[in-house]
């Protein structure tokens, strides 16, 4: 006879502040139906005020979980709680992905293998360059510097418009990664191979400024982590001026996966039904 807690079947959630908007729950979802698997995985709301006592009961299991994602505001406290954090969070400062192992609560951050496995899907061989311009310098863009860096990239330059940010990060990521003004933007980009979009700029349909393109080395690729709208500003103008684009949806689907597979056992695959169904869901509500 078993402790009824290992037949019970496991629980995961995705927490934040705010958190009804996360498309997480469709994600991991899908995937329980799919591979037939035994599981929920739900979104629930917690302040940062509540957000220790939340850790606290995972850690205890008087919450009932296996573990869990944890989104904006909470990345930073939950890495901080975490007993085990591995060495990505604890360069980043911040982690995504939480689970109990041998009594001890682990934690990650999937968002760099999701913005790597994305590309490889779409666009292999966007790695080959040795050079890659990242816009942007907030939280989001951090992920993506590390996952860039530890793939090999030999210089990474980081644009921005509060260039004190963009130094931080230098700072942090280590000497391949320089910071630059919006200013140097044209000349950073001569003969680079990926252009990544990190900023807020053009998301939810707002105007974008315009950006040049043509510096970039021929066969160059364009990607942005903002996935809403699919095609963003920067991607359509970067289409139109006879580049590569990827667009960031995948970047969502791929970092859920190492997830799913530490609460409920399986590797789960990004297809594309699944891309479908979260397109459709952002038809609806946009
Ligand atoms: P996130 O965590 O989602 O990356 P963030 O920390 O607010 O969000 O960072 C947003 C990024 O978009 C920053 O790089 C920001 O530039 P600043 O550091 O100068 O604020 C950039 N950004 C937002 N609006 C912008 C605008 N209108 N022009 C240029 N950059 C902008």
């Amino acid at each position: 006879m078993g402790d009824s807690r290992e037949t019970q079947s496991p629980k995961a959630f995705v927490t934040g502040h705010p958190v009804k908007h996360s498309r997480s729950p469709l994600i991991h979802g899908y995937w329980l139906r799919q591979l037939g698997l035994a599981g929920s995985y739900r979104a629930h709301e917690v302040s940062a005020e509540d957000f220790p006592a939340f850790i606290a009961a995972l850690k205890d299991r008087s919450g009932g979980f296996v573990g869990g994602n944890v989104t904006i505001p909470h990345k930073e406290v939950a890495f901080k709680l975490a007993d085990r954090p591995d060495e990505l969070s604890k360069e980043l400062g911040a982690s995504n992905t939480l689970w109990l192992e041998d009594g001890l609560l682990h934690a990650t951050n999937t968002d760099g293998r999701g913005f790597t496995a994305n590309l490889d899907k779409r666009h292999p061989g966007w790695d080959r360059s040795e050079r890659a311009v990242i816009l942007g310098a907030g939280g989001a863009s951090r992920a993506v510097i590390q996952a860039v860096r530890d793939r090999g990239f030999k210089e990474i330059h980081v644009v921005n418009r509060t260039v004190e940010r963009a130094q931080e990060l230098a700072d942090r990521f280590g000497e391949r990664v320089h910071a630059h003004p919006i200013a140097a933007l044209g000349e950073v980009m001569q003969g680079v191979g990926l252009f990544i979009n990190t900023t807020s700029l053009g998301m939810d349909g707002e105007a974008a400024p315009r950006i040049d393109f043509s510096p970039l080395a021929d066969g160059a690729v364009v990607t942005d982590i903002v996935y809403v709208p699919l095609k963003t500003p920067l991607l359509a103008q970067a289409e139109e001026q006879g580049f590569a684009v990827v667009d960031g949806l995948g970047m969502l689907l791929h970092q859920a996966v190492p997830g799913f597979e530490k609460w409920f056992g399986k590797r789960p695959v990004v297809d594309e039904a699944l891309r479908a169904l979260i397109i459709a869901d952002m038809d609806r509500h946009t």
